[in-house]
């Protein structure tokens, strides 16, 4: 290593500690305390620079830099390990006679060890996956699952995405905690915010969807590529310091310990000294729990002295301090006022059932769906019958039973619709399947809206502004037919819809040239061909980077991409066959949107052939590492410091350094503008 090399990579360790430390303040901040001090952007940028100094000095990249919780790895399969101390469960109880059952046991226990004062700790039961994470000397070295409570998957890589926890833990603290072995063990739950499990399940087709959030978690959880985990945003929240060195630590002190360690406990919890006390706790929690941002299905309650759980002792399974107690399932009785049909952007058509408006669960329900039609047979429900609605783990409510005893004689059959609602084209119902379609795909008006909805959606091309009122209003007056229509607006159409004015044409038309940009796989997920939803779309964009060879594949050929099988390539098949698709491409690809994957060259353009690029001061069209890709898929290299091998030097706002040495060496400066002319 050079002098100067020498003292640039000293001068980066500097400043990668220092953000390291920075980004994880605020990390702390956004996802333990809920309160950020800085914008997503400016998070973003802080992160991003971190990621290049690594990239430039890899030999100082660590496995606790927050630069590995965006993931990349990929896991061929998760080696085994075994616990600490074996990872009990709990036993359940479902009502509050078992409650006060286990606490009577638990007091008689007690008292024959001569114990008189003793008091419980109420908190609240997460609906997640239980792990368990090994810190040595404060750095985050292991992280499993539950498993048969005795060995557990070595999940690692997952949890280090997680944002509330810690990589490294805070050092003075962490010293004095620590016994001889220097380690200490934190176990709790990961599971997914209701926001977090609604935006994962937004951009997927109804049988990728997953039923709850806890499904989701412990689906991501065993996800081999962790980029892919860190994309579906889990949360860790912490119930158990174990192996600290004063074993006489009360849980409740240990909760506290916890937070200030930088673990999230969801902070609601509470000492609970007699019978009483838990039975308020319970009672309390089972309103209130649902205004929480994240699923809570009980109760457990843990002896506070943890000096006293060896003496109590444990069952094979559980232990005799603690136990959960479940919550009923919500329920609400209400009428059946009617059923709509509605219908998805493939032609399904799902019964919807209108209810009486009616109080559960925290919120107003007055709608539920039916599934479909074998289900409104199941259930032999009829409209004005009295139903009973439920909401558990699921989000939406829906119907678990007719109240037949309160049958009057206005109830009426439901009946199954021969004509689509929208477009009045008679219903078909193909051979093996539950569901009623409407086959006018090409102009049924409510599958061209929600078609578009879902070319717009969040995890396809993401544009904004364009919401449900809009397209509704866009298709209805025959502006537009399909997604590609879209790119041929313009604002003076837009601006002449109810509700628009020139600014919010603007805005539309703005997002619109945004997502030109979006990458190969949104794109292809943005198409709706019928069974791809995103991990598939992510499969076939790595085995076909370029659009015209997926277009070209045979039906054998997409059978042997792994996740596709026959139904998948026969329903991709048929999206290439179906002529009005053929003209969406091709509005498409005249729009300008990415056919190709990045780095897949386009044949014509090596524009940076040969030259050594360098970028410095901030562009404002492209991110530093996206332009870096540009150049890199055109032939070019890009480097970091200026020498006289540079060919380019990309100059954005306030360039420093760089800049000027380039002028002394007479290298080629240009600004963003030419840079982009260049990429064309
Ligand atoms: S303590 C030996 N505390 O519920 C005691 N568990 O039904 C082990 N859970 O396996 C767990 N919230 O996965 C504990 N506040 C909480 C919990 C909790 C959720 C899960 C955990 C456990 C299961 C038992």
């Amino acid at each position: 290593m050079t002098g100067a090399r020498k003292m640039e990579r000293e001068k980066a360790a500097v400043e990668i500690g220092k953000l390291r430390t920075e980004i994880e303040r605020h990390n702390y901040l956004y996802y333990v305390k809920a309160h950020p001090e800085i914008s997503d952007y400016d998070f973003d940028k802080l992160l991003e620079r971190l990621i290049g100094l690594e990239r430039e000095f890899p030999d100082l990249v660590t496995p606790e830099s927050p630069s590995q919780r965006v993931g990349g790895q990929i896991t061929k399969e998760f080696s085994s390990v075994r616990h600490r101390m074996p990872m009990l469960s709990l036993s359940n109880t479902y009502s509050p006679g078992e409650v006060s059952d286990f606490y009577r046991r638990l007091e008689k226990q007690l008292r024959e060890e001569g114990v008189e004062e003793w008091e419980m700790v109420a908190e609240l039961k997460f609906d997640g996956v239980a792990v368990s994470l090994i810190y040595r000397d404060g750095l985050l070295v292991q992280g499993a699952t539950r498993g048969d409570g005795v060995q557990g998957d070595d999940i690692t890589v997952n949890l280090r995405t997680i944002g509330t926890i810690p990589l490294r833990l805070e050092p003075a603290l962490c010293a004095e905690l620590q016994g001889d072995d220097r380690e200490i063990e934190v176990r709790g739950e990961v599971f997914m915010r209701k926001d977090d499990f609604e935006r994962l399940n937004e951009g997927r087709t109804e049988e990728d969807r997953f039923a709850n959030p806890r499904n989701a978690t412990a689906g991501t959880l065993k996800l081999q590529d962790s980029a892919e985990v860190a994309r579906r945003r889990m949360t860790f929240v912490a119930y158990f310091l174990k192996g600290i060195a004063d074993e006489s630590t009360p849980h409740y002190r240990r909760l506290r310990l916890l937070e200030q360690l930088g673990f999230f406990t969801g902070g609601h919890y509470r000492i609970c000294p007699d019978l009483k006390a838990v039975e308020r706790f319970i009672d309390e929690w089972n309103e209130k729990r649902w205004g929480l941002p994240y699923e809570t299905d009980g109760v457990v309650l843990k002896l506070n002295a943890v000096g006293l759980w060896d003496r109590i002792g444990a069952t094979s399974k559980s232990p005799r301090w603690a136990i959960a107690y479940k919550y009923p399932a919500q329920q609400a009785e209400t009428e059946l006022l009617g059923v709509v049909f509605q219908v998805g952007r493939l032609g399904t058509i799902t019964p919807v059932a209108e209810l009486e408006p009616v109080r559960l669960a925290g919120s107003t329900v007055s709608r539920s769906t039916l599934h479909n039609f074998d289900e409104i047979e199941r259930l032999g429900v009829q409209v004005h019958d009295r139903v009973i609605i439920e909401k558990s783990g699921e989000v939406i409510p829906k119907v678990v039973r007719v109240v037949s005893e309160k049958r009057t004689l206005f109830s009426e059959t439901i009946s199954v619709p021969h004509e689509c609602p929208v477009c009045g084209t008679p219903l078909v119902k193909p051979d093996g399947e539950v569901s009623w379609y409407c086959p006018n795909s090409g102009h049924c008006p409510a599958q061209v809206k929600g078609r578009i909805l879902h070319f717009a959606s969040r995890n396809a091309l993401d544009i904004q502004n364009l919401g449900e009122s809009l397209v509704a209003q866009l298709v209805d007056r025959g502006l537009v037919g399909d997604a590609g229509d879209l790119y041929r607006l313009t604002k003076e159409q837009l601006a002449g819809l109810d509700r628009m004015a020139l600014k919010s044409a603007q805005n539309v038309l703005d997002a619109l040239e945004k997502s030109k940009s979006r990458s190969y796989d949104r794109l292809l997920f943005a198409l709706g061909i019928r069974h791809v939803g995103q991990s598939t779309t992510r499969e076939l964009a790595g085995a076909y980077p370029v659009f015209d060879d997926l277009r070209s594949a045979g039906e054998e050929e997409l059978a042997s991409v792994p996740d596709i099988g026959p139904v998948v390539a026969g329903s991709i098949l048929s999206f290439f066959a179906n002529p009005s698709n053929q003209e969406l491409l091709r509005k498409l690809q005249e729009a300008g949107l990415q056919f190709r994957a990045a780095g897949e060259q386009e044949p014509v353009n090596g524009n940076f052939e040969g030259m050594t690029v360098i970028f410095t001061g901030e562009l404002e069209r492209y991110t530093r590492s996206d332009a870096s890709e540009l150049v890199r898929a055109r032939g070019g290299k890009v480097t970091n410091s200026v020498s006289r091998k540079t060919s380019l030097v990309v100059a954005g706002k306030d360039a420093g350094s760089k800049l000027e040495k380039a002028g002394k060496l007479g290298v080629r400066v240009i600004g963003e503008e030419e840079f982009a002319a260049m990429l064309e």
